[in-house]
């Protein structure tokens, strides 16, 4: 798919905004703070009603205003789709599908279908567990939008139970006031094995795209590899360190919730003595090897850059295999300041006939010539298409 034009108002440091895009490579330059990245959030945020850099919508409404709206003609095969969005301060944020009032602000989802790589993805590599399931759950939700229902689903009951487990503290895990936790303990146990089943599956199926995307960019050959480290299983439940046990290798779902039960009963004490829920895809992790190592405190910042971008076009692969969209709009923010000169061309190379690619770059001569045709020039909160 791609996009053929995008319109803003009050969206970041934009009043207003329109924005025609071209099918193959677009290049938007600029110096530093101009508005280049909050352009490619927009197209991003509409794919997965996220944006890869902050959490929640209300940063992306521009300063003193009551609401952003944005406006996206995509285009896929021979189709047209308008997609209209409008994210309100206060009161409910509302979509548009072709001029029709969408029920839910989610029907949105699978209508535009992105995969953006920033700096910002080494954290996938190196930081915390929050930031790895982030990846592999706005993926999941990309390949299934179903699953955004189950996601919300999944945040309410967690939040309502830690509000039961937190008032009912010290509470003895038989006593007769905790009824209503049994309640809550079956559809996180629903709502969670959904969730694990599907990330166990995604894992498998990315293994084979992330081994040759990495191969496609690194330079040292070593096999990429993720497992699943899950509270579901293993004794371990605060520790850090990765441990064999620790690692979930079923993906049949009754056997998944029968763990998920078996382990809610053995930690209810200690949920009771913490007011919090110790289990469930929350608590879970991905643990990214490097051949026999996890790559989290092992690999070299060139390894890591390596990594994180062959997790970002083995995600394009999966999406432009099973996604309804088709080909998702490559998005590559800011990202070639940072590579070294091979892996500059091989990233050019590997892109370059995506149905659509977006560029940031502050510096042109840092983008390969081959990608730098189609320039958009962006300063302020304002675009000139062309030559500048
Ligand atoms: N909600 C908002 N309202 C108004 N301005 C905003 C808002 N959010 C961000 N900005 C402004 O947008 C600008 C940043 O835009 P953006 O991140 O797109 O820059 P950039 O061109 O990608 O820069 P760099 O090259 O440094 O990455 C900043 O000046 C910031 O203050
Ligand atoms: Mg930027």
């Amino acid at each position: 798919m791609h996009i053929k034009h995008l319109s803003l108002s009050n969206f970041r440091n934009y009043s207003t905004l329109e924005l025609p895009l071209q099918p193959g490579v677009n290049l938007l330059v600029g110096r530093n703070g101009q508005g280049k990245t909050n352009l490619v959030e927009a197209i991003f945020y509409a794919a997965t009603l996220n944006s890869h850099r902050v959490s929640g919508y209300l940063p992306l409404v521009k300063h003193q205003q009551d609401k952003a709206v944005m406006r996206i003609l995509a285009g896929f095969e021979d189709r047209e789709n308008l997609i209209e969005l409008e994210l309100n301060v206060s009161g409910a944020n509302r979509t548009r599908i072709n001029r029709s009032d969408t029920p839910r602000v989610r029907d949105v989802l699978g209508l535009v279908s992105a995969v953006i790589f920033s700096p910002e993805d080494l954290d996938i590599v190196k930081r915390d567990p929050s930031n790895r399931r982030a990846f592999i759950d706005d993926l999941l939700v990309q390949l299934t939008p179903r699953l955004a229902g189950v996601f919300s689903d999944y945040d309410r009951v967690l939040k309502q139970r830690n509000t039961l487990l937190k008032t009912s503290r010290n509470l003895p895990k038989d006593s007769p006031g905790l009824d209503t936790l049994a309640a809550w303990d079956d559809s996180l146990i629903k709502l969670g094995t959904e969730i694990i089943a599907f990330r166990q599956d995604l894992i498998k199926r990315i293994a084979a795209p992330l081994l040759s995307s990495y191969e496609a960019i690194a330079d040292e050959k070593n096999n990429p590899s993720i497992k699943y480290k899950s509270s579901l299983t293993g004794s371990n439940i605060v520790e850090p360190e990765v441990f064999e046990e620790d690692f979930l290798v079923t993906s049949d779902r009754e056997e998944i919730e029968t763990q998920f039960r078996t382990k809610l009963e053995l930690v209810k004490s200690k949920e009771l003595e913490r007011g919090i829920s110790l289990v469930g895809p929350h608590r879970d992790d991905l643990v990214l090897y490097l051949g026999d190592y996890p790559a989290k405190g092992f690999v070299s910042h060139g390894e890591s850059w390596s990594y994180a971008l062959a997790l970002k076009l083995a995600s394009a692969q999966l999406l432009r295999e099973e996604a309804r969209a088709g080909d998702p709009i490559l998005i590559l923010d800011d990202v070639f300041a940072e590579l070294d000169s091979t892996r500059r061309t091989r990233l050019a190379n590997l892109v370059s006939d995506n149905e659509q690619v977006l560029i940031t770059a502050a510096v042109v001569e840092d983008v390969p010539t081959e990608l730098s045709a189609n320039r958009i020039f962006v300063t302020a909160g304002e675009i000139v298409v062309g030559n500048a």
